[in-house]
């Protein structure tokens, strides 16, 4: 990780994360969902909150949980929820992390009541897709605004995380590495590489997310409040 000289943040600075995964209902009972946990949103907050910034966290089902006294939970289900709670929040946040693994499509419709298996050996679900929140906040972000998203990628990892990263105007590009043993999904450890609009690349080592969430804050306040 590159040196961290220390940045004077502002005052009044808030931040806002998604984390967790969503889920999308097919019905009553069931619904469509992933394995994200949380655990590496809620650590983004816990290091912007250690930093004195107040964080609105809109959380996924999760049972990961936060009692920092900075942080205030927005619990929500599905994409749409998401996507309505950031909206609502976005304004105030000089600083937003979208670490949600957000389902990209949901069921058309919700049925009613619970679908019955019946005599078929097959079923169809129609599925749509859900409002990508990074791609709106990238879209409507002010010139004082910070967005920085993340980029789960199996192949041709840096290549599509930085069509990502254009093509949703964000600032910062989290690249997770799925191929490192030990990163991603359930562990308790990441292998990240930032990538930023202005064109620089940093790798960090493979670490705990407590780890990588406190230096991909401290890049994040150096990138917004060191240049110039
Ligand atoms: N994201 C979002 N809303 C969505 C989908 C994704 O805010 N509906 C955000 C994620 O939180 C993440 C970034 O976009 O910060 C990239 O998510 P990812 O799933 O890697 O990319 P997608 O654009 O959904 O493309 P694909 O899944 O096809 O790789
Ligand atoms: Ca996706």
């Amino acid at each position: 990780a590159p040196e961290q000289q220390p940045v004077a943040i502002p005052p009044n600075t808030k931040a806002l994360i998604t984390a967790g995964p969503t889920y999308e209902a097919i019905d009553p009972v069931r619904f469509i969902g992933n394995f994200s946990t949380g655990k590496m949103g809620i650590a983004l907050a816990e290091a912007l909150a250690e930093r004195g910034i107040p964080v609105d966290l809109v959380l996924g089902p999760s049972k990961e949980s936060t009692q920092h006294p900075l942080i205030t939970t927005h619990k929500v289900v599905s994409a749409r929820e998401m996507y309505d709670a950031c909206e609502r929040l976005f304004p105030e946040a000089a600083i937003s992390i979208l670490s949600a693994a957000v389902a990209d499509f949901r069921p058309q419709e919700a049925a009613a009541e619970k679908i019955k298996k019946g005599s078929e050996d097959t079923m169809q679900l129609t599925l749509v897709k859900n409002p990508d929140i990074l791609a709106h906040l990238g879209a409507i972000k002010n010139a004082g605004q910070t967005v920085v998203g993340f980029a789960l990628e199996t192949n041709n990892e840096l290549e599509h995380a930085l069509k990502k990263l254009k093509a949703k105007n964000a600032d910062m590009i989290v690249l997770n590495s799925l191929q490192e043993a030990g990163a991603g999904f359930g562990h308790d450890t990441n292998k990240v590489t930032l990538l930023s609009a202005d064109g620089t690349q940093t790798a960090l080592p493979l670490q705990s997310k407590k780890e990588i969430a406190k230096s991909i804050v401290d890049c994040v306040l150096a990138l917004k409040y060191n240049n110039a």
